[in-house]
């Protein structure tokens, strides 16, 4: 309707104003055309009567040429007729003759035309000589006309014409709209169609020629929007918590950060009739809280501590960190049997196992199935209700939610949902023995973006969806399609904290050395290697003890002078998988004392206990040497951490191959670890190499963690999520458009 008036406005008043200023000529041009007219019957009047008229003047029979006068008066054009002697006096009249109208008074030699203003109204006068055959002069022949006809004729052709211009011009506007409004809505849906829907191609044959340059231009802009062009310009920047705070703030105004994980950030422990706070030994959950920290928001996880239930407020609340709280923890209550079937069987006997493929079979039970769908269902609802927006940014954590996505993208369609998986992603043949393969990767599929440690496990996810998933791969920007909804695929390496909060409360190295020999009993002259992990099979333990062994047969100088410092935190115990690694690992280690150990010295010291964060970067920093020997790992903080605790800028890193972290710490001595001949003399060269070469292999390691660290991971993620959400409110607009224009169109995507 706007667009129609904005049309016919302007076009009616154009042509008012063009009648009103055409009018008076139209009249004229009339008029004068009418005069014309008029003067010509005049004529034609007198040349049909003069003979007649001299005949009876002749004659003298006044009383006939007043006869004839009167008939021809009973046209209607002509008003009047008189004859006019020459001296002026009147002799014969018509009946109409108008009584006050005297006879022209001069004597032209021919016929004189003119106009007279009666108060009847106008008319035209015409006067024509009357002459006999002999030449004489006997009067003249006036015949009058009612012009009153013309000035109607013309102001109802003056009418005619404004009316004629209005219609045309109501006519032109409506024509012009309908064509404008059939041309745009083909130019917009033509452009939906080559922005939205990547399948329409634009070599000119399906886009109208006009619009192919507006759709190149703008696919390229949306293309530029998730070209992880983010990783360049975030470089530049030394990211902390300030600048993340300032990424939020900047390109997400305004959104809500909802995190989800299965383990949360602190634990509470009932001990004795107290409450001790435990912070995890999980990577994830170090590498998160610190954003956490940064952002704020809401972080949603798994109340397992046995003194949670009394910590939190009526909606399950707790305000954390507890000394300075920032951010809230909102835990999730699980039953025994909900915790057996989704972590402890689907999530680490299922997928674990089949994600870490270090040879221990996953095993995959129905009924553990069914309690992850409703564990995930369970949590996706606390999503839900602790949202306050429709658009939150949900940054879901690992392998216990595969199915979360999907289940907040169906209730909160506008959310950013990005799922980060912290462990690896198998190849399709692997993968492909999950029995629900597709459920796992449709809840994925949910996201906004997945992220991964490394580009190998992105392809292989790209890889698995393509195999087993009605959907389009693009390889190039790295985005599976499926089901109208587009997810980004990209590698965004996890890290820690620079410098990490803990090392605040760690003694300087000498020291930390110092406790570490006193508390184990080591002679100075012993050189340390350490390893902390959780005790899972993924680690390799049994490995690197058996590599100590192997080094101790081939280079039996170490016999006395290297102490391996294994501190191992018990985990997902009720498992036999793990109770066995635990089993065997403590047999290695026994045996490889026994074997080479003395009453002085061990080869091989296991303490199988959680260590808090403080614990960790002294012992690192009491070390000569820190092995990482996974036998698959996502990254392995662990590693990062130990190059963050050391600022001395000394000590070796042995890391195994098959951790994501080797891909970034190139100047760890890469190691397999299923050779353990290869791994010992790993600890050889480590335990040999000249001190200059271990600072300078020290500094570039950690100048990359220093430049890479959990913010800049962080930010990252955010920075493509906000380009996204920029995005997708282009696409919002487009759809917007195209409905209004064409209502019966698609629903909006997102
Ligand atoms: C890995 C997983 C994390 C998990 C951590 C500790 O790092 O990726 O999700 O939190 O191990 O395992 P747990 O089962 O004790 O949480």
């Amino acid at each position: 309707m706007r667009m129609a008036l904005r049309f016919v406005l302007p076009l009616l008043l154009l042509l008012g104003l063009l009648s009103w200023a055409a009018a008076p000529f139209v009249g004229d041009l009339i008029e004068r055309w009418f005069r014309a007219d008029v003067e010509m019957r005049s004529r034609l009047v007198f040349h049909s009567i003069q003979e007649t008229v001299v005949g009876l003047v002749e004659a003298k029979a006044d009383r006939k040429i007043v006869q004839l006068f009167e008939r021809i008066t009973l046209d209607e054009r002509v008003l009047a007729l008189a004859l006019c002697l020459p001296d002026g006096r009147l002799a014969d009249a018509s009946k109409s003759w108008p009584r006050d109208y005297r006879c022209p008074g001069e004597d032209r030699p021919g016929p004189s035309f003119g106009v007279e203003h009666l108060p009847s109204g106008s008319v035209l006068s015409a006067v024509f000589p009357l002459v006999s055959a002999e030449g004489e002069t006997l009067g003249r022949l006036v015949v009058l006309h009612d012009l009153r006809f013309i000035e109607r004729r013309s102001s109802s052709a003056e009418a005619y014409l404004a009316g004629f211009l209005a219609l045309l011009a109501l006519g032109a506007a409506v024509v012009t709209v309908l064509v404008a409004r059939l041309t745009l809505r083909g130019w917009v849906r033509a452009v939906r169609r080559g922005v939205i829907e990547p399948a329409g191609t634009l070599d000119g044959t399906d886009h109208p020629p006009e619009v192919a340059p507006l759709i190149r231009e703008m696919r390229q802009m949306l293309r530029d929007l998730e070209t992880p062009r983010a990783i360049s310009e975030a470089t530049r920047i030394a990211w902390g918590p300030d600048s993340l705070r300032g990424l939020l703030r900047d390109e997400l105004p305004g959104a809500e950060v909802l995190v989800v994980s299965n383990r949360e950030p602190y634990i509470h422990n009932r001990d004795g009739d107290g409450i001790v706070l435990q912070r995890p030994a999980s990577g994830l959950v170090t590498a998160l809280e610190p954003v956490m920290r940064a952002c704020g928001g809401t972080w949603i996880a798994h109340g397992s501590g046995s003194a949670d239930p009394d910590t939190v407020d009526r909606d399950d609340h707790v305000a954390v960190p507890p000394d300075a709280p920032c951010y809230t923890l909102r835990r999730v209550w699980l039953s025994e049997e909900e915790q057996n079937g989704y972590y402890y069987g689907f999530a680490n006997e299922g997928m674990w196992p089949l994600c870490h493929i270090v040879f221990v079979r996953p095993v995959f039970r129905a009924e553990d199935w069914d309690q992850y769908v409703a564990v995930n269902r369970k949590f996706a609802d606390a999503v839900i209700a602790e949202a306050r927006t429709p658009d939150p940014v949900v940054l879901v954590q690992d392998y216990h939610f595969a199915l979360l996505p999907r289940m907040v993208r169906d209730r909160l369609p506008e959310a950013t949902i990005i799922t980060f998986w912290h462990i690896p992603w198998p190849n399709p043949e692997v993968f492909g023995i999950c029995p629900w393969r597709k459920q796992i990767l449709d809840g994925l599929l949910g996201s906004s973006i997945l992220g991964f440690h490394t580009q190998f496990h992105c392809l292989n996810f790209l890889d698995s969806a393509d195999r087993f998933l009605e959907s389009r791969i693009d390889r190039e920007h790295s985005a599976v399609r499926s089901g109208g909804h587009t997810t980004l695929v990209r590698p965004y390496p996890i890290s820690i904290e620079w410098p990490p909060a803990a090392l605040a409360g760690v003694a300087a190295v000498e020291e930390c050395r110092a406790q570490t020999f006193a508390r184990h009993g080591l002679a100075p002259s012993v050189r340390l290697a350490v390893g902390v992990e959780r005790f899972d099979y993924t680690k390799g333990i049994a490995d690197r003890f058996r590599a100590v062994e192997t080094l101790l047969d081939s280079h039996p100088d170490w016999i006395g002078r290297l102490t391996l410092l294994q501190v191992a935190a018990p985990t997902r115990g009720r498992l036999a998988a793990y109770r066995d690694t635990q089993a065997e690992a403590e047999a290695a280690a026994e045996r490889v004392n026994a074997r080479f150990g003395t009453a002085e010295w061990q080869p091989i010291l296991l303490v199988a206990r959680h260590h808090e964060p403080e614990e960790v970067l002294a012992l690192f920093r009491a070390a000569d040497l820190c092995l990482v020997s996974s036998l698959h790992d996502g990254m392995n903080l662990v590693a990062k951490e130990f190059v963050a605790a050391r600022d001395d800028g000394d000590g070796v890193l042995i890391l195994s191959t098959f951790a994501g972290a080797s891909r970034e710490l190139r100047e760890a001595l890469i190691v397999n670890p299923y050779d353990v001949v290869a791994m010992a003399e790993a600890i050889h060269r480590g335990l040999s190499m000249p001190v200059e070469q271990r600072r300078d292999r020290m500094r570039l390691m950690r100048e990359m963690v220093a430049e890479n660290t959990i913010y800049f991971w962080a930010a990252r993620m955010l920075l493509d999520a906000a380009r996204l959400r920029k995005r997708r409110a282009i696409e919002r607009n487009f759809a917007a458009v195209s409905q209004r224009r064409a209502p019966r169109s698609e629903p909006p995507r997102r």
